[in-house]
Formats: C-alpha cells, sequence, structure tokens
C-alpha cells in the first residue's frame, strides 16, 4: 500500500517548493509532481515538513527522589500530535553500569512507544569498566552521546576529571559528548546560601543558578572538549554568558553546538515570582527561565546559526511530586514538559512574528539534529530513500493550550492559556500515520523502534584530522645542539 501526500509546498532545511510525496512502506519513494498512490493524503493550503526531532527528555526518569511521571506510552503520544517522530531520552546508570541501564530503558520503553526513539547514555562517575562499556554502548548499542551533568552535587554531578577523561574516550569513539553546564558547587553553596536566609520557595531557585553560574560551566566544558579533541553539544543553553561562550568557540573554528528550549525562548523568570506557590513550583527547572534580553539572544542565535537546536527537557512531574519542595526549593523535582506544544511554540513565536523563517524553523527542529547525532539523510529530511517520518503542517489550525486536552498525563501545562498558531494535520512515522487532526485516535503504543546511531559524525571525522595534523610532537635534535645535563 503506497500513500501519497498531494497538494502540499515541501519545506525543508534550504528550500521551498510545490511537489507531492510518494511514500511505499517506511520510506520516501518518490517526490515529484503528479504521483499517484494508494492512498491520497491531502496537505493543500498547508507545508510538508520532516518529523521533529527531540533530542532531550526524561520520560520515566528516576531523580530527586522521585520518578518523572511522563510514560514513554503518555510522552510519546505528546510528541505524535505534536508533530514529532523522534525523541532521544537520557539513559541515567546505576549502579550495575552502563549496559544494565540501556536494558533497564529498553524494559520501560519497549512496549509503550509510539514514535521512534533514541538514548543518550549519561556518565555520573569514572571508573574502568564505564571506560570499558562505552566501547560497548557505541559498537553494539549504537548509542554515540554521552551526557555529563555538571550540576546536581551529590547526585549526578562529574568533576573536570571525571569529564576530561570520558571526553578522551568519547574522542577515541567517535562519540560526541553533551553537558549540562552550571557549576554545581556554587550552586550548592548558593542554594545554602538563600535557604539560610529563610528564601525558601521557587523563587530561590532561580537565585541560587545565575546566568554567571552556566556561563562559567560552558566555557569550562569547552575548554575541556578541546583538550580533549572532542566536538561538544551543550543542552539547554538559556543565557547569553553560555550563548558567547558557544559563539567565540565557533567563531575559533571549534565545533560546539548549544540547545535552547523552547521553555527559555518563552517564557521568563518573572514566573517564579508568582504569590501562588504551585504555580511558580511546576516552573521550576535547570537553568531556571531568563529574562527577556537573554531570550533575545538565544532567538538571534538560531538565526544566525550559533545555536542549532531547539529542544524540550520534557521533564514532567506531578503537582504532588513538586509539593515534595514546601518549605525547601532545593527539593522540588526539577524539570517542566513541552513534548506536544515544541513544534507549535517554535512556529507560533518564531515563524508567525518573522524571527525565523520556515526553513530556519525545519532546521532547529529537525535536520540540524539529524545530522548532528549522525542519522541523516535517514530522518531530518523528506529525502528519497530516507524515513517517511512526515508531518503536513498547518498554519489554519489554531488552539488554545489547556491540561484538559493534552496528550501529557501531567495535571498542568507550563504553556496554559497560550494559542498555538499551527499544528499537525498528519503526523507519519515511517509511512504510518500516527495523529490526524480532529480524529483523536491514540497510535499503537510498542510500534515505536529504537534508532541505532553510528559514531564519527562527519564533524568529527574532521576534527580528528585537524587535531591528528596538529597534535604536539616532540622535536628530534641533533645531539650536538643539546648541552649537557647537570
Ligand atoms: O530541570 C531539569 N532540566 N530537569 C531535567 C534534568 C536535567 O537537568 O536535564
Ligand atoms: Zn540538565
Ligand atoms: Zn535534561
Ligand atoms: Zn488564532
Amino acid at each position: 500500500m503506497s500513500k501519497v501526500i498531494k497538494n502540499g509546498t515541501i519545506v525543508t532545511a534550504d528550500r521551498q517548493w510545490k511537489a507531492d510525496v510518494l511514500i511505499e512502506g517506511e520510506t520516501i519513494a518518490e517526490i515529484g509532481e503528479n504521483l499517484e498512490g494508494d492512498e491520497v493524503i491531502d496537505a493543500t493550503d498547508a507545508y510538508v515538513i520532516p518529523g521533529g526531532i527531540d533530542p532531550h527528555t526524561h520520560l520515566e526518569m528516576p531523580f530527586m527522589g522521585t520518578t518523572a511521571a511522563e510514560t514513554f506510552e503518555s510522552g510519546t503520544f505528546a510528541a505524535a500530535a505534536g508533530g514529532t517522530t523522534m525523541l532521544v531520552d537520557f539513559c541515567l546508570p546505576g549502579e550495575d553500569g552502563l549496559l544494565a541501564a540501556i536494558d533497564d530503558w529498553d524494559r520501560k520503553s519497549r512496549d509503550q512507544i509510539c514514535t521512534d526513539i533514541s538514548y543518550h547514555m549519561a556518565i555520573t562517575g569514572w571508573s574502568e569498566k564505564i571506560f570499558d562499556e562505552m566501547e560497548t554502548v557505541v559498537k553494539e548499542r549504537g548509542i554515540n552521546t554521552f551526557k555529563h551533568f555538571m550540576a546536581y552535587k551529590g547526585a549526578l554531578m562529574v568533576e573536570d576529571d571525571e569529564m576530561f577523561a570520558s571526553f578522551r574516550r568519547c574522542a577515541e569513539l567517535g562519540a560526541l559528548p553533551l553537558v549540562h553546564a552550571e557549576n554545581g558547587d556554587v550552586v550548592a553553596a548558593l542554594q545554602e546560601k538563600y535557604i539560610a536566609e529563610g528564601i525558601t520557595g521557587p523563587e530561590g531557585h532561580a537565585y541560587s543558578r545565575p546566568p554567571e553560574v552556566e556561563g562559567e560551566a560552558a566555557n569550562r566544558a569547552i575548554m575541556i572538549a578541546d583538550a580533549a579533541g572532542t566536538p561538544l553539544y551543550i543542552v539547554h543553553v538559556s543565557c547569553e554568558q553560555a550563548h558567547e561562550a558557544i559563539r567565540r568557540a565557533r567563531q575559533k573554528g571549534m565545533r560546539v553546538y548549544g540547545e535552547p528550549l523552547i521553555q527559555h525562548l518563552t517564557l521568563d523568570e518573572s514566573e517564579y515570582f508568582d504569590k501562588d506557590w504551585q504555580y511558580a513550583a511546576r516552573r521550576v527547572m535547570s537553568p531556571p527561565f531568563r529574562s527577556k534580553t537573554h531570550q533575545d539572544g538565544l532567538w538571534a542565535g538560531l538565526a544566525s546559526g550559533s545555536l542549532q537546536v531547539v529542544a524540550t527537557d520534557h521533564a514532567a512531574f506531578s503537582d504532588e511530586q513538586k509539593r515534595m519542595g514546601v518549605g525547601d526549593f532545593t527539593r522540588i523535582p526539577n524539570g517542566t514538559g513541552g513534548l506536544e506544544e515544541r513544534m507549535a511554540m517554535l512556529w507560533t513565536k518564531g515563524v508567525e512574528t518573522g524571527r525565523l523563517t520556515p526553513e530556519e524553523f525545519v532546521a532547529v527542529t529537525s535536520t540540524n539534529i539529524a545530522k548532528i547525532l549522525n542519522i541523516y539523510p535517514m530522518k531530518g529530511g523528506i529525502n528519497v530513500g530516507g524515513h517517511a517520518d512526515v508531518v503536513v503542517w498547518d498554519p489554519s489550525i489554531h488552539r488554545t493550550v489547556s491540561v484538559t486536552n493534552q496528550k501529557s498525563i501531567i495535571d498542568y501545562n507550563v504553556f496554559e492559556g497560550m494559542e498555538l498558531k499551527a499544528a499537525p494535520r498528519y503526523t507519519l512515522s515511517r509511512g504510518e500515520i500516527i495523529w490526524a487532526h480532529g480524529q483523536n485516535s491514540q497510535p499503537r503504543p510498542g510500534r515505536g523502534k529504537f534508532v541505532k546511531r553510528p559514531a564519527f559524525a562527519s564533524a568529527h571525522q574532521a576534527l580528528s584530522k585537524w587535531k591528528a595534523l596538529n597534535t604536539p610532537r616532540k622535536i628530534e635534535r641533533d645531539p650536538m645542539n643539546i648541552p649537557a645535563g647537570v
């Protein structure tokens, strides 16, 4: 059974044009005019775009004494309804190591996912076992990204020497290190200070994580990556200080990528000063929301190319879970949601305002991250031979965000009340319609697949070549030119 998407305007990261898309099985078979198929999917007055890829989620993640309430089933359903056809979740190792953690994540996700997924593996300490297992993670399990938390002292945080060792291992294996950039020592000290001063509410969370704390860590991670000879990806870039570090590094020729979140682009720090404790606590995440000036910088970075990817960091905790931090903001589970809203929010606040072109929208929601993760052109584009992960994107469908009609199982939405000025008319994952506007049917849990990602993306290969040519070398000297030692 073939399908043909007709009468739409295809938008990719580099152009727009009118053409039909013929899908056979799971892949795109042909792009052209007047194509015929067994089933016609109408894209009149709509765009035909690559399915979104959200490279930053935490579904069912054990964290801060509880477990993120969004499941792989509800999370991937929310993704599909919002036009996202693949997400990359963070796999956190326990005492049994990296491979056992992947097995655990597989057990949780396998029967639940309705979109494709992959994992980033977190490195939360350093040992010979971790060094050895990293090779299997990359070569056998198909995971080419390793995440390092520079914050969450006493829990997930790694020290600089551990990070350097892991980055060097990434360089050898052709894997990409990711960092959560915040100076965990300073955050811990500031948390203590504000609690001692009696600032125990959610505003204390924002005060204890100022932009300088993020900028310092971003600079430090960039230096460590350069010394280790690896590209670097900085997650949830929220402020000018971190963005500036990335810009400076890129101008020097370093391969550093930056990922702002849809939340940081659209919500600001005033949320933490709300008189309603629960309202403010729902928005507690790290790094915290920032001022409008920082937001303007992030938008400019997306347009100019110094920032490449928009993610969600979807880590959704219920109201009850957030209340673990009543009287002590350091105990509020960190995280907010956005899987269903990411694409439409970015369109509304970006394309509809003229801050982004439709092509830039496609680049930062799908194509750029597919290239960074080394799965392009299989994912992230409208390419013959590539997966038919395609969205018929309709700017005439408007909706107001409401907890009453969202797919997330969390009891609130941080974008509540905002009007979204686009939505998927259809979301297709590997050729199958998994969401159709107005039909409200749920895709089959378990239909999604785990996507293996090969090591040595081309940026990695280029950097390895450059580093090999420029590595420090011993200078050979005629013994006659070496004076006798004392
Ligand atoms: O607050 C956040 N971002 N929670 C999820 C874990 C992380 O730091 O990414
Ligand atoms: Zn983080
Ligand atoms: Zn995260
Ligand atoms: Zn409207």
